[in-house]
């Protein structure tokens, strides 16, 4: 896929997709975007000595990484799986120079690029597995406790909000679980309720009024 690199408002970077017209994040802050909605509504909103992570668009792994840094403090054991039809290749994740600004190791940034397809430890608490596949092609066969919704938006790739799809992940999802994403539209809402969720609004990182936060009851 075609890319190229955008700083953005709090001075991190992220991708501009030429293909769909739409960057991997905020520009009004990447870093500032992720850790709030996916670090601080996500991933620290589930408190387990044991925890599973799925993500709909992986991209540069930013999420991924944010997450393995925020367990360093929790020492939970974080089985993470990524799914993406795009991977992005390593030298480009290494020209985000995420490894400037965050407390991880340039060895260790390649890992959140490499090894497609096949589980990988980062560290005794954290295992990565990124899958190369189609969202609309996925077949889930685990339980996860936090999804992380984090597909280009609905006006750009419909297909991927389509209730059939919501329902094929939030199927297995953990009771208590969560499901975390930037949007808040009302048809979004409307399907995770019919879905069985309780859905809850959420203000937004800077230049997003509201997000979303959906427990699965
Ligand atoms: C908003 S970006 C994700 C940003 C990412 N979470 C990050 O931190 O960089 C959306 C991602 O969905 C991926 N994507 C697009 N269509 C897809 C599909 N059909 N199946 C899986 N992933 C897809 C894109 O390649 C892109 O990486």
């Amino acid at each position: 896929m075609k890319s190229r690199i955008f700083v953005t408002a709090d001075n991190s970077s992220t991708l501009f997709s030429e293909d769909f017209g739409e960057h991997y994040h905020s520009i009004n802050g990447a870093l500032t975007e992720s850790k709030h909605i996916f670090i601080n509504l996500g991933f620290l909103s589930i408190e387990k000595p044991q925890i599973s992570i799925l993500e709909i668009g992986y991209g540069t792994g930013l999420n991924a990484i944010l997450t393995f840094l925020a367990n360093a403090d929790r020492q939970s054991s974080v089985y993470y799986h990524g799914i993406e039809k795009f991977p992005v290749d390593g030298n480009t994740l290494l020209e985000l120079k995420y490894q400037n600004y965050l407390k991880i190791s340039q060895q260790k940034m390649s890992l959140f690029a490499d090894n497609w397809d096949s589980a990988i430890r980062i560290d005794n608490n954290f295992e990565l597995f990124k899958q190369c596949v189609d969202f609309n092609e996925f077949i889930p066969n685990k339980t996860y406790d936090i999804i992380y919704f984090d597909a280009f938006s609905p006006e750009t790739q419909p297909d991927m909000w389509k209730v059939e799809n919501l329902e094929k992940i939030l199927t297995c999802l953990s009771t208590g679980g969560v499901f975390v994403t930037y949007c808040s539209r009302g048809d979004l809402k409307r399907n995770l309720r019919y879905l069985g969720m309780n859905v809850k609004r959420f203000s937004g990182p800077p230049g997003k009024r509201h997000v979303l936060r959906a427990t699965k009851i």
